[in-house]
C-alpha cells in the first residue's frame, strides 16, 4: 500500500490544481485501508521532549490542518505528525488560488492564511482518538503514536495572545506536544509577535498555561516555530527569551518570504506567500545551525525546510536538529520518500559506526554558520 501511494502521489499531485490534489490526498488517506506501520529499526528510536519517537521523521504542519488523518500518516511511516495550524474559531483563509507548485524548482508557494475548521471540530477528533487509544503512562504520549498540535490566532482576534493561551488549555490533554506558530507569513502582523516585548509576554502567558494544564493532564511540551527570515540579531533575542521562559523546544522553521535568485519559475515566484521545498533548504538549514549554536543544548530543535532526500535529512541532524519534519517534497517525490530517508539515516549510522543519531546532532553546526550566507 505504501508503494502504491508512493507511486501514485506524484502523478496525482502533478496534473491537478494543487489545492484539489491536497483535498484528494486527505480523502484517500481517510478511506485507504492502510496496514499498521512496520516496526522501525530501533536505532532510529529518539527520546526528545520527554517523548519516545519510534523514528525522528515527522509530517510538518499544514498538511493535516484539521486532524483528519494523523493515524494514516503514522501508518505510512512517519515517527510523528504535527496537525494544524488550528485557530480558535473556524476561518476560511485567503481567496483561491492560494497554493502554487513551482515544478522547475521543486518548490511550493502558499498563502492559505490559516484556513481552519476551528478548535471545536479538531478537538472532537483528537479527543475521540485519545479515547480509543491506550494512553501511555504520562506525557500525553498516546498508544497510537505521537501527534503534536500547531496552534495559531484568528486573523481578527482582538487579543492574539489570549487565543494561544486558550488553545493550549483546550488541547494539552489530547496532544503529545503543542507548537506556537507565530511565523506564518500569511496572517498580517503575525510575525511581529516574534519581536522581543511581545514574544516575552506571549511566552510568559503560554508557559503559565502549560503549567496550569500540566496539573490536570500531565506535562505537555510547548515549542515555538520561527520564521527563517529573522535577522541574526532577532534570533539572539528570540532564543534568549525562549531559554529564559523555559520553552521546551523550537522548530526551525516556517516558509520564507524571500525568493532565492536561483528560482527558475520566475513567473510563479512573484506570487505572494511563503516559499517551501528545495529552494528553502539552504536558508532553513543555516538558520537551524545558527539557532543550535545559540541554544547550547537547552532544548531540542526540530529541523524543517527543503528536506527531499536522505542526504538532506542527514544534513539537518548535522546542523543541529534532534528531529526533522517535511512536507513539500512529498508533492514531488511521493510517500516513498519517508522510507528512503529512514534507510539513508540507518546507512549513515552504519557507515560512521554509531548507535544512534544523537551522536550526529549539531556535528556540523559551527561549520555551517561559518559558510557564506545563502543567497
Ligand atoms: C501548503 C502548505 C501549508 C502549510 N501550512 C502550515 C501551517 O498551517 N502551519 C505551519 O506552522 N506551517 C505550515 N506550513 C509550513 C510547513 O510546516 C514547513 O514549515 C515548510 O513547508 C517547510 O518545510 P518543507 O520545505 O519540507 O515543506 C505549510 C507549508 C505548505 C507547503
Amino acid at each position: 500500500m505504501i508503494g502504491f501511494f508512493g507511486r501514485l502521489a506524484v502523478p496525482l499531485f502533478g496534473w491537478l490544481d494543487p489545492e484539489d490534489a491536497h483535498s484528494l490526498a486527505i480523502r484517500a488517506l481517510k478511506f485507504a485501508p492502510l496496514p499498521p506501520a512496520r516496526r522501525d529499526d530501533p536505532r532510529l528510536a529518539t527520546r526528545a521532549l520527554g517523548l519516545n519517537f519510534p523514528n525522528p521523521v515527522g509530517m510538518a504542519a499544514g498538511f493535516d490542518k484539521n486532524a483528519e488523518v494523523p493515524d494514516a500518516l503514522l501508518r505510512l511511516g512517519f515517527g510523528f505528525v504535527e496537525v494544524g495550524t488550528i485557530t480558535p474559531q473556524p476561518q476560511a483563509g485567503n481567496p483561491r488560488p492560494r497554493l502554487f507548485r513551482l515544478d522547475a524548482d521543486r518548490g511550493v508557494i502558499n498563502r492559505l492564511g490559516f484556513n481552519s475548521q476551528g478548535a471545536d471540530a479538531v478537538l472532537k477528533r483528537l479527543a475521540a482518538r485519545a479515547q480509543t487509544s491506550s494512553s501511555a503512562a504520562s506525557g500525553g504520549e498516546w498508544g497510537l503514536g505521537i501527534v503534536g498540535i500547531n496552534i495559531g490566532a484568528n486573523k481578527d482576534a482582538p487579543d492574539r495572545i489570549a487565543d494561544y493561551v486558550r488553545l493550549i488549555e483546550l488541547f494539552a490533554p489530547v496532544a503529545s506536544y503543542v507548537t506556537i506558530n507565530i511565523s506564518s507569513p500569511n496572517t498580517p502582523g503575525l510575525r511581529d509577535m516574534q519581536r522581543p516585548v511581545v514574544l516575552d509576554d506571549l511566552l510568559a502567558r503560554v508557559v503559565d498555561a502549560r503549567e496550569r494544564a500540566a496539573l490536570a493532564a500531565g506535562p505537555t511540551p510547548v515549542l515555538l516555530k520561527i520564521a527563517p527570515d529573522l535577522s541574526l540579531g532577532d534570533l539572539d533575542d528570540v532564543v534568549g527569551i525562549a531559554r529564559s521562559r523555559r520553552l521546551d523546544g523550537m522548530i526551525v522553521g516556517n516558509t520564507t518570504v524571500a525568493r532565492p535568485a536561483s528560482l527558475r519559475d520566475t513567473a510563479l515566484a512573484k506570487e505572494a506567500g511563503g516559499l517551501s521545498g528545495a529552494p528553502l533548504f539552504p536558508l532553513a538549514t543555516r538558520m537551524l545551525a545558527e539557532t543550535y549554536v545559540r541554544v547550547e543544548g537547552a532544548f531540542p530543535l526540530i529541523g524543517v525546510g527543503g528536506i527531499d532526500s536522505g542526504a538532506a535529512a542527514l544534513a539537518k541532524f548535522r546542523a543541529g536538529a534532534g528531529l526533522i519534519q517535511l512536507y513539500s517534497a512529498l508533492v514531488f517525490r511521493g510517500l516513498g520518500l519517508i522510507a528512503e530517508i529512514k534507510t539513508a539515516l540507518i546507512a549513515a549510522l552504519e557507515r560512521d559506526g554509531l548507535d544512534s543519531l544523537t551522536e550526529l546532532i549539531g556535528a556540523d553546526a559551527a561549520a555551517v554558520t561559518a559558510e557564506p550566507w545563502p543567497s
